[in-house]
């Protein structure tokens, strides 16, 4: 078995998880040397706001393949169309710190994806990732039924959201998403990442409306951060980092 040398931590999920990592991310962007950033997958909802990325001075570009997902997002940010399945990315640029929130889920090539943060980050920048996990059984069944069946289930779970909405529901392969497991930190390495940190997550809002099932979902939730089984999280995020050169000069 690989011997992990990440920092291994698990908490509860739910809102909780989406604030940590929002509080990882705005504490990886003030660090030392830290001026430009990039968002792959932010869409229409990128996690940096306006005020947060002029305030800092950083340069803040939000990718996205939808330019409609693009066009919801706030205007003051700079946006760039782009695919990051694509083999060939170029001219992109480098940034000192990439990010993304719930889109490593969607990605049908989870190698092409992390090869092209690798390649757009500078030597010592960092890669933060944030998604949801197998094998939490609803992350299970988005993956197995129908994609118009899962949509219905959301919509029932959740009619906050309205289709076509703000909140737009995409197909989820859930490749490479997994809690900090050997494998995962195995597969991180191969594509030439230093794993520093792997956050895993017990519990999910899906059920927020249905309060007993959601209670008792957070009962188990809590008893697994006590005694974590790594593959039933319901998410995670990792920090990943480029080998070479800590700061810029
Ligand atoms: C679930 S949304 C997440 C949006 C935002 N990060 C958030 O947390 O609300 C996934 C985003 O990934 C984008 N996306 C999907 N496949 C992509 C690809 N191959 N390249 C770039 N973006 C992609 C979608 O257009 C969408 O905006």
């Amino acid at each position: 078995m690989a011997l992990v040398t990440s920092r291994i931590r698990y908490d509860v999920g739910g809102g909780n998880a989406w604030r940590r990592f929002s509080e990882a991310v705005r504490a990886a962007a003030l660090h030392d040397g830290v001026r430009s950033v990039c968002e792959p997958g932010g869409g229409a909802r990128p996690l940096l706001d306006p005020d947060f990325v002029s305030a800092k001075g950083l340069e803040y570009v939000v990718l996205d393949i939808s330019q409609a997902e693009l066009d919801k997002a706030p205007a003051s940010h700079t946006k760039v169309r782009a695919d990051l399945m694509s083999p060939d990315l170029g001219g992109l640029g480098t940034y000192d710190l990439v990010f993304s929130q719930t889109l490593a889920e969607h990605l049908v090539d989870p190698v092409v994806f992390h090869r092209n943060v690798l390649r757009i980050l500078r030597p010592g920048g960092r890669a933060l990732h944030f998604f949801p996990t197998l094998y939490e059984p609803t992350m299970v069944l988005n993956r197995l039924l129908p994609e118009s069946v899962t949509q219905q289930l959301l919509l029932w779970l959740q009619p906050r959201r309205q289709r076509g909405g703000k909140e737009e529901k995409f197909h989820a392969y859930y490749r490479w998403c997994r809690g900090p497991t050997a494998r995962q930190h195995r597969r991180l390495e191969s594509v030439g990442f230093e794993v520093e940190e792997y956050v895993g997550f017990f519990g999910h809002d899906y059920l927020f409306d249905l309060s007993l099932l959601h209670r008792a979902q957070f009962t188990l939730a809590r008893a697994l951060v006590r005694h974590p089984i790594p593959a039933l999280t319901s998410a995670a995020y990792v920090v990943l980092r480029k080998p070479g050169a800590t700061t810029r000069s």
